[in-house]
């Protein structure tokens, strides 16, 4: 079949044979199915769906389009986690260390900005010198070494779902359960993992913006772990607001290391040991959740879980002089903040607003080959539930270029929702799922 038919019967709602999709991935992956090939299909799947027979394929297809590594000669367990994608998110980069603190291996491999959402290599790369692009030589001997290195796919890791990430993010096609499933169950799969946990966001600013799509979306990856036989915890947390304060790379980073320091703010402090203690379970560092808590504050009133990301930071080439000094992260020229225009209590953040502001403040990607500012970003200074008078600030833009404030400042003023009453708030761990 050509690709033409592949595309015109996903389309019209066929279910395709296993070898069918195989044939196609594998043609994309030699150049015999083109990009607007490719956007057309994953439109079409965006639209139609995947089944579960096809999905296993799929997930298939992209995990063997590279090379599937085997990390069994390293002692320890190794336990990853990964997230669904949101605003503000900056877990990794505290939990990664945080988490190989405790004994913990995290082998990481992480994305890019996706559509709204920020990406853990686009903020790691806001430290001067830091490298995500390490030979997979190099990733062994830091898991081995320092307990936990995180990188970017490389060639030889999943390189299907690396272009089709990319793809995906300029052309709409992102909020698809099956898509997502196996764009991040493919690369979880080809890292050498024994567990995982993953984080589903739900709300504004997800991609799943209601709860049941995201438990479909949970178990969904929890089933293709099983399958390819991996323990596979999900948890699902709140995203009906940025996570912390910060979004935009550096400022990100600066939060991250506050979260090692016992200063971070609540919200991302709460996920980071919730993940945390999860992994320190799976991996066998602790009985109980209430054992890995504890654990994990301790490994931040010690200092180690901070003391472990300067090791990472400088074993991966980057400047690890920031994590004691947040001067030393790019920093933008201009700071201007965006104030509430009637009094009230906060009721809503558009999240899914605030990040695509942030794309075009240039914090993201608005095509595969644009570059990205590290420095710019925003401040949230009020969040939900949160009073703010007339003329007080609501956040803080964080720019390079001042031509682009006005429409930052629409777009950002326009995500408050502001009313009489404070709202009431779920909790941030909204539900726990497991094989
Ligand atoms: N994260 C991924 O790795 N892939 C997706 O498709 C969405 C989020």
């Amino acid at each position: 079949v050509t690709p033409y038919e592949v595309i015109h019967r996903k389309r019209d709602g066929a279910e395709l044979p296993a070898a069918e999709l195989r044939a196609f991935l594998e043609g994309y992956g030699r150049g015999e199915v083109a990009d607007y090939q490719m956007s057309a299909f994953l439109m079409a799947v965006f639209f139609r769906g995947l089944a579960q027979e096809e999905l296993g394929a799929w997930t298939r297809g992209m995990l063997e389009s590279g090379e599937v590594l085997d990390l069994s000669d390293i002692p320890g367990a190794k336990v990853d986690k990964h997230s669904t994608g949101g605003v503000g998110d900056k877990v990794s980069l505290c939990l990664a260390p945080l988490v190989a603190a405790c004994g913990v291996r995290v082998p990481m491999i992480s994305g890019r900005g996706l559509g709204h959402t920020g990406g853990t290599l686009d903020k790691l790369e806001s430290i001067p010198g830091f490298r995500v692009d390490l030979s997979i030589a190099e990733y062994r001997k830091l898991v081995r070494e320092v307990g936990a290195c995180l990188i970017g796919q490389t060639a030889t890791l999943a390189p299907a779902d690396k272009r089709l990430y990319a793809l995906r993010d300029v052309t709409a096609t992102i909020e698809c359960i099956p898509l997502i499933a196996s764009s991040i169950m493919s690369k979880k799969l080809a890292e050498g993992i024994d567990a995982l946990v993953l984080d589903v966001k739900v709300g504004s600013g997800a991609f799943m913006k209601r709860e049941a799509d995201a438990r479909i979306l949970a178990q969904t990856m929890i089933d293709i772990g099983t399958h390819f036989g991996r323990r596979v915890t999900a948890l699902l947390t709140d995203m009906d607001q940025p996570l912390g304060r910060a979004v935009g790379n550096a400022l990100e980073v600066e939060e991250a290391v506050a979260v090692l320091r016992g200063e971070g703010p609540t919200d991302v402090t709460e996920v980071t040991f919730a993940l945390g203690a999860e992994m320190l379970v799976l991996g066998g560092a602790a009985g109980t959740a209430e054992a890995a808590r504890s654990k994990l504050e301790e490994a931040v009133r010690a200092g180690t879980a901070l003391a472990k990301l300067e090791e990472i930071v400088s074993r991966q080439g980057g400047d690890a002089r920031v994590v004691r000094d947040g001067a030393r992260l790019p920093r933008a020229r201009l700071q201007h903040e965006v104030r509430a225009r009637s009094a009230g209590f906060i009721c809503a953040i558009d999240s899914e607003a605030v990040g695509l502001a942030g794309v075009a403040l240039g914090a993201g990607r608005q095509r595969v080959d644009s570059a990205i500012d590290p420095a710019v970003g925003f401040e949230l200074l009020k969040k939900i539930g949160d009073k703010a008078m007339v003329g007080e600030p609501l956040v803080r833009i964080h720019a390079n270029d001042e031509a682009r404030l006005p429409d930052i400042e629409r777009r950002l003023a326009a995500a408050y929702a502001l009313g009489p009453t404070a709202p009431r708030r779920r909790p941030l761990v909204l539900e726990r799922l497991s094989e």
